[in-house]
């Protein structure tokens, strides 16, 4: 797979690797400040240690475990069923693969709507266990106290509004929220106030997902804190994808999604190659052996050869 820097075998290597950039580590601040500075925030999600890396070295500004994991990485059909345990095990794992970027660990569904004191002892959870440095969770009007309660303690909060996948049953699927006017749930003029009140109650900045992108510059021209993009077009302060939509891992691409890398075919390609190679003898080859140190006996050869009635390797002399 490709690298965007000279590609680290271990921890050290990959400080020594990166220091050239003299790349800060980006903060909840850092973040805060971009808007002001007129400088876009890029943000992708990511699951283990081995992508973090990868992202992390390309100069990613904030790192998201998603709990879109739940659709990409655990193949179900919601974000629903994902449990805290499973998003501390994920951060714990992107925290360990990333140096650079902030890392912003989502709260799942029931971990922070039954009360406001299990919604702090949980993003703690994602702080103190995950090491994640914010946490994010869905929802504004409805969870401003818990938002003030969370960020009281000092734990950072990204809001999320408009399309907030643990709302599915409510938006009667995945669709496009505040298409129409009104107060109520998911209408243009509910999502401007959810906007105001999470700002207000401490977030530092706001992920809008799934609305009109005129409603997205209203919003973004309305609030303070930097508003992140993800299907709601070019207005925004900073933008996140998927990382499986933007490297083309996923079967369909959703509109507003872009396919950056086909990554789909050419995994195919390789696994195809391989078994071809693997049914022909042609992989592992001479090369990609090991070989004894001691000469075999010719006994031993004809033994073995009578065992597997293949050729073994030619020993190194
Ligand atoms: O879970 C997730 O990946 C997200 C992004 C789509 C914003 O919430």
């Amino acid at each position: 797979m490709a690298r965007c820097a000279a590609t680290p075998t271990n921890g050290s290597a990959h400080k020594a690797a990166a220091s050239p950039a003299s790349r800060a580590k980006m903060t909840v601040p850092d973040v805060v400040r971009t808007k002001a500075a007129g400088r876009r925030i890029s943000m992708l999600t990511a699951y283990d240690a081995s992508f973090a890396r990868i992202l992390d070295e390309c100069g990613i500004d904030i790192l998201l475990v998603g709990d879109s994991l739940g659709m990409v990485i655990q193949g179900l059909d919601s974000t629903l069923p994902v449990t805290l345990d499973e998003m501390v095990y994920h951060t714990r794992m992107v925290t360990r693969g990333s140096h650079y970027a902030l890392v912003v660990g989502d709260m799942p569904f029931l971990s922070y709507q039954v009360s406001v004191s299990e919604a702090v002892a949980n993003a703690g959870r994602l702080v103190k266990e995950g090491g994640a440095e914010a946490v994010k969770l869905e929802g504004g009007l409805t969870m401003a106290r818990t938002v003030e309660a969370i960020t009281t303690i000092d734990i950072p909060v990204m809001g999320h509004i408009g399309l907030t996948p643990q709302s599915v049953h409510r938006m009667g699927g995945f669709r496009v929220q505040g298409r129409r006017h009104g107060k109520g749930p998911g209408n243009r003029e509910r999502l401007l106030d959810d906007a105001r009140a999470i700002e207000a109650a401490g977030a530092f900045a706001v992920v809008l997902e799934g609305i009109p992108l005129d409603l997205a510059e209203e919003i973004t021209a309305a609030v303070a804190i930097p508003t992140i993009g993800i299907g709601a077009g070019p207005g925004c302060n900073g933008q996140v994808l998927v990382m499986h939509d933007l490297l083309g891992f996923s079967e369909r691409t959703p509109k507003f999604a872009r396919r950056f890398a086909d990554l789909r075919a050419e995994i195919s390609r390789a696994v195809r190659t391989y078994i071809e190679e693997v049914g022909a003898g042609t992989f592992p080859s001479d090369a990609e052996s090991y070989h004894s140190i001691e000469p075999v006996s010719r006994s031993a050869k004809k033994e073995q050869r009578g065992h597997n009635g293949v050729q073994p390797s030619r020993a190194r002399a």
